[in-house]
């Protein structure tokens, strides 16, 4: 059966990088009055209304969300569901906030009934905020993956998940060895990647609590399962990787470690990046590896500045993270705002249509997903979410006076958050969440 939407639309094909002053950016498509024709959870035509309605067999139906501006969900590059109940707690560093909250927290995942409470919990609140994919990190324990996989199928929800290997430096509760953490590993891939919308991601915690055994094992799986993401955080705060040094003093710097190890290719996404020299961007580059940039965690834990022009200059793969629960907020509206701050606080301006870019599309290809989500072309999966330009009352009246597209995005992404996210679907369905 086919099914039309109707409303402004905007998707992007590329990155719109930084046209220069009076250029046209390239690399999106926007429609006015446009249209969307879906059958079977996947979008067959999306262009302007009239071509669009012409092209839909007689008798479909539509949904008009004319007023509106519908652009592909939101794709969160890094995010921890077992953290959704350490959201706002208050720390004095990455490894301090570890150790006081989130080490304890993740313990009661042992227990898989829980690990399905806080997935259903943290499948609504993403998709309130419009966030259709994300790349998660599990604990330690394979049930918490089992968990969270089985909400994400339930819900049909395309969503990357990995059991975190950890073996070292952490509390013993939350340690696995090189061994069980790679036939876990090895177990719920087989079990899950590929079922349904969800895909597995080789899941090392960071450099401070993997043995060099463990890395060893996290790089075997990636060469045997080379179309897996890497998920694994990397030069996030002074203290950490001044740790890593102690720890692998072979190595040349925090991310010449995973790069020893094999860690480092394409659909490697390492969250953070902040403290990265020339030689590591020019080897993120080369690698293929992508930065998740996750400006509120930054911020919260006084981590500190991500430089987004240097890293695009250099020519890295960057995308969007929340890094819920050291991030502080599931929105991406939000998060964006916060990424706008910080890439001015390092002299860069960040432009409303790459910012969204970077939230959608540019996600989507960090994980290799780029060929059934991301964008509106014919073939990929209908995620969509619509936006209210009228969400709050200052929204609204801000609005009224905007002139230009781009001057509109910048509204919703400065104050907007999941008020302004009036519906989510996915696979061509509205998502009915708590408000
Ligand atoms: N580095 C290692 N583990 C974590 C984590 O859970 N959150 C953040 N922000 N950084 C980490
Ligand atoms: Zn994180």
């Amino acid at each position: 059966m086919q099914q039309l939407i109707r409303g402004e639309m905007l998707h992007f094909l590329s990155d719109p990088g930084d046209p220069a002053p009076g250029a046209v950016a390239a690399g999106y498509q926007h429609f006015n009055d446009g249209g969307m024709l879906i059958a079977d959870g996947r979008i067959l035509l999306c262009g302007p209304w009239n071509d669009v309605a012409k092209a839909a067999a007689a008798g479909t139906s539509c949904i008009d969300h004319s007023g509106c501006l519908i652009l592909p969900g939101f794709v969160d590059t890094h995010i921890h569901y077992p953290q959704t109940d350490v959201i706002a707690s208050p720390g004095h560093g990455l490894l301090d906030w570890l150790e006081r909250y989130t080490f304890p927290a993740e313990r009661q995942f042992i227990d898989q009934d829980w690990g399905i409470e806080v997935a259903e919990f943290f499948c609504d609140e993403l998709l309130r905020n419009g966030t259709t994919t994300a790349l998660v990190f599990g604990t330690v324990h394979p049930q918490s993956v089992e968990a969270f996989f089985s909400v994400a199928q339930r819900r049909r929800l395309r969503m990357v998940a990995g059991k975190t290997m950890m073996d070292r430096n952490c509390p013993d509760y939350l340690r696995d060895t090189a061994k069980s953490s790679y036939d876990d590993s090895k177990r719920l891939i087989d079990t899950w990647h590929g079922v349904g919308r969800l895909g597995y991601a080789i899941t090392p915690r960071f450099a401070i609590t993997s043995s060099d055994a463990q890395l060893e094992a996290a790089g075997a799986l990636a060469r045997e399962y080379p179309a897996l993401p890497v998920h694994t955080h990397v030069a996030e705060s002074p203290a950490e990787v001044a740790w890593v040094k102690d720890l692998f003093p072979w190595s040349r710097s925090y991310l010449d470690v995973y790069d020893r190890h094999g860690l480092l290719r394409p659909r490697s996404v390492l969250a953070h990046c902040l403290y990265l020299d020339d030689v590591d961007r020019r080897r993120m580059a080369a690698s293929g590896a992508a930065a998740a940039f996750c400006p509120t965690s930054n911020l919260f834990l006084g981590s500190g500045l991500f430089d987004l022009r240097q890293a695009l200059d250099a020519g890295v793969r960057v995308s969007i993270g929340t890094d819920v629960g050291a991030g502080t907020s599931f929105s991406m509206l939000r998060t964006l705002a916060c990424a706008y701050q910080v890439a001015h606080l390092k002299d860069y301006v960040l432009s409303p249509l790459r910012s969204f870019y970077l939230g959608t599309l540019a996600g989507a290809a960090v994980l290799g997903i780029d060929d059934v989500i991301g964008n509106f072309l014919p073939g990929k999966e209908a995620d969509f979410i619509v936006l209210d330009p009228c969400a709050t009352p200052l929204l609204g009246r801000r609005m009224a006076v905007a002139q230009t597209l781009e001057e509109r995005l910048f509204i919703w992404l400065t104050l907007g958050d999941d008020r302004a996210v009036k519906h989510t679907y996915v696979m061509g369905v509205a998502q009915s969440v708590r408000r």
